[in-house]
């Protein structure tokens, strides 16, 4: 016999079907309520409220479980490539061979961006924020590709759509930095992969090519791996609820670049770097911040610490820290900032604030150190972010069209002015 959930309202009795995932999540669905009782639930940031079923990722944020599409993080960074991982998320199985050397040559295909893009580089001031400039230009490429509009158009239209994305956000992204540096842009070179082409055109300049270094080549691999999906957070929802009201892809994913911008969601990796550089020019006094971050009365807060799901141990965190040993040695970088971090880390989880809040480190806290190591710039950590996140913001997006979700519109409780009339302005 189904589960149902059983509500009490004014005297009547209403029962409501109780969903239950692969996973045993169990849900209850209020899809009849406000047709039924006319009422609507209230859950503001959405803390309990599903506003899908998905067979893309599975969290489990006590047991520190992540899986895209049932496998393990830590078999895909230990085992799989970021395009073999953007494959899964978006296709739902890993690719054999032939089809993983298709999606590889198609993303080839389409690093190169319109050469008229360059004038939007052009008119940004050079303290332009990288974020910014990626949202905004991968919002023009619709212009540029006006086939995109429809997203129902054909499976060919969205995924040369989908080739176009992976293969130009790096390319974009990098140009978006040159132009920061006032620096020519460097084009990308298909000979290389996805990894080492992004490097490339971030650090070669005209009179020497950038030497990759396969250390610092795989690292930034796994940190795209790490970031490629995390299911129901801030920007994917925003993904989907933009493409809920048809518009195309591009627009879809420049809506998750600003969603993602954001300190509290994917701009804490910057935020992490500012904070720990504060903390190192403080002095290193990690116990003057933390009581900073416990100060109801203080703004602060620990940045990279703490999450909406995870109230046990972020995995993708496990993994970036020993990533951070591995690349610093490999590099035999001394970086400071780590030591403050860990000291930071080790502080925190001894605390009793922090222990009853379950807050631990997540994704956000070791990445930046990576990123400083590669030697890219604090303020193009959170495009990082992007990239990664970008296959995953497509699966979303794809599992919503084609499950043909109803355009996102919530609910409210209204709490303004009551019916009133209309008051002359000479009487006011
Ligand atoms: C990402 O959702 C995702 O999956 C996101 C992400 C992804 O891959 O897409 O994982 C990526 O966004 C990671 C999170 C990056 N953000 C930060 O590191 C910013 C710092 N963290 C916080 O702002 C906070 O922890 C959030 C935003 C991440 C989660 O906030 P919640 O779930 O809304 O929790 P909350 O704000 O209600 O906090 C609960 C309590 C509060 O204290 P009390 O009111 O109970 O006394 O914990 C406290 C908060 O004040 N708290 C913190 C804290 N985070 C929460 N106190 C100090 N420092 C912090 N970092």
């Amino acid at each position: 016999m189904s589960e149902t959930a059983k509500f009490i309202l004014d005297g009547e009795t209403y029962e409501f079907p109780v969903t239950t995932g692969s996973e045993n999540e169990k849900g209850i669905d209020i899809s009849k309520l406000r047709g039924q009782s006319g009422y609507v639930t209230l859950d503001p940031g959405y803390k309990n409220t599903g506003a899908t079923e998905s067979a893309i990722t599975f969290l489990d944020g006590e047991k520190g479980i992540l899986s895209y599409r049932g496998y393990s993080i830590e078999e895909l960074a230990e085992k799989s490539t970021f395009l073999e991982v953007a494959y899964l998320l978006i296709e739902g199985e890993l690719p054999n061979k032939e089809q993983l050397e298709d999606f590889n040559e198609n993303i080839r295909k389409h690093t190169l961006v319109a050469e008229d893009m360059r004038k939007f580089y052009q008119a940004f001031p050079h303290h332009a924020h990288p974020m910014g400039v990626l949202g905004s230009l991968v919002n023009s490429l619709s212009s540029f590709y006006p086939e995109s509009q429809d997203p129902n158009r054909s499976e060919d239209a969205v995924d040369l759509t989908i080739y176009r994305l992976i293969a130009k956000v790096p390319t974009l992204a990098a140009w978006s930095h040159k132009n920061a540096q006032r620096h020519p842009v460097v084009y990308p070179k298909n000979e290389l992969n996805y990894s080492e082409n992004f490097l490339q055109m971030m650090f070669s300049v005209p009179s020497e090519d950038y030497k990759i270094d396969p250390v610092v080549a795989k690292a930034l691999d796994l940190l795209f791996i790490l970031h490629a999906d995390h299911e129901q957070n801030c920007s994917a929802s925003t993904v989907r609820i933009v493409g809920s009201s048809q518009a195309n892809l591009y627009a879809s994913i420049s809506a998750g670049i600003s969603a993602l911008w954001g300190p509290l969601h994917g701009g804490a990796n910057q935020a992490v770097i500012e904070m720990l550089e504060n903390i190192k020019n403080d002095g290193g006094d990690v116990t003057k911040y933390l009581d900073k971050a416990k100060d109801k009365n203080d703004p602060f807060r620990l940045m990279g610490f703490g999450h909406r799901v995870y109230k046990n141990f972020d995995p993708r965190a496990r993994i970036i820290k020993k990533a951070c040993d591995d690349v610093l040695d490999a590099l035999g970088i001394d970086d400071p900032v780590l030591d403050i971090a860990k000291k930071l880390e080790k502080a925190a989880l001894e605390d009793q604030y922090f222990v009853d809040r379950k807050l631990y480190p997540n994704v956000d806290f070791y990445s930046g150190i990576i990123y400083r190591a590669i030697g890219i710039p604090t303020e193009m950590f959170t495009v990082m972010f992007a990239i990664g996140r970008l296959p995953g913001w497509i699966a979303q997006w794809k599992e919503m069209i084609e499950t043909k979700q109803p355009i996102g519109r919530p609910r409210q409780i209204y709490t303004g002015a009551n019916a009133r009339n209309y008051v002359e302005l000479s009487k006011r």
